[in-house]
């Protein structure tokens, strides 16, 4: 099972990532989480995302695509993964079809978890994040039990660097520039599924399972 999560940004694609990870037992891999650690470690690829990141502008295509490849390779891949945050331009859509269609596979699905933008700006100013496993709560709708600490892993909880009003802003342009024009292409590819990303996020989560089986 080679799910693609699909949304803007707080639509909650990492969420749901998470829970449909859990539930069919494959990896969740999420680009973006892929850069936070990178940029906790300090590493060279973490200096040059987060400039990017920052922003909220997308990270250069060439810096994502051989990572994700690399890890859809893994041993731990071979019944299937969630990919989180990739693809997000049509360019590495393509490369990931291309390096897919090289090992005689293809993605199942594309699930598009669709909220409107008004509703996006007061979901991120309440999100936090565990700086430990990367789950996310928010503060009104998702309260971890124990204030600023994580359910699942006991980290701390913290906002996003690009959790900014501003930078929400941004990303949100970028998502409808660069990365909304990905439902056209797995719509044309057969594999879309669009989920109401407006419900209680278990509700969701039932849409979904009830879309994969
Ligand atoms: P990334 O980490 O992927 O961020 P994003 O796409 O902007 O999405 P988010 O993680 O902000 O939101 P989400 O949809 O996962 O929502 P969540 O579940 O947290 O990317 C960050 C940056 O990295 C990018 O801006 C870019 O610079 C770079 N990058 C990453 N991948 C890249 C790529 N492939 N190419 C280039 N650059 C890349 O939920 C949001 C909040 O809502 C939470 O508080 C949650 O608790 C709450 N919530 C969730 N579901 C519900 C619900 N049903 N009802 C109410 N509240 C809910
Ligand atoms: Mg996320």
């Amino acid at each position: 099972m080679k799910i693609i999560m699909l949304g803007a940004p707080g639509a909650g694609k990492g969420t749901q990532a998470k829970m449909i990870a859990d539930k069919y037992g494959v990896p969740h891999i999420s680009t973006g989480d892929i850069f936070r650690a990178n940029i906790k470690e300090g590493t060279e690829l973490g200096k040059k995302a987060k400039t990017y990141m920052d922003q909220g502008l997308l990270v250069p295509d060439e810096l994502v695509v051989d990572l994700v490849v690399d890890r859809v390779k893994n041993p731990d891949c071979a019944k299937g993964y969630v990919l989180d945050g990739f693809p997000r331009t049509i360019p590495q859509a393509e490369c990931l079809d291309k390096a897919l269609s090289e090992m005689n596979d293809s993605m199942d699905y594309a699930i598009n978890i669709d909220v409107p933008d008004d509703n996006i700006i007061t979901r991120m100013g309440g999100r936090r994040a565990c700086v430990g496993c990367g789950a996310t709560y928010h503060v009104v709708n998702i309260p971890p039990k124990k204030e600023g600490i994580c359910d699942r892993c006991g980290g701390e909880l913290i906002l996003r660097d690009d959790d900014k009003p501003e930078t929400v802003k941004k990303r949100l342009d970028v998502y409808h520039e660069q990365t909304q024009p990905l439902i056209d292409y797995y719509t044309k590819k057969g594999i879309i599924k669009d989920v109401d990303g407006t419900k209680p996020m278990d509700d969701v989560f039932n849409a979904i399972v009830k879309i994969l089986g």
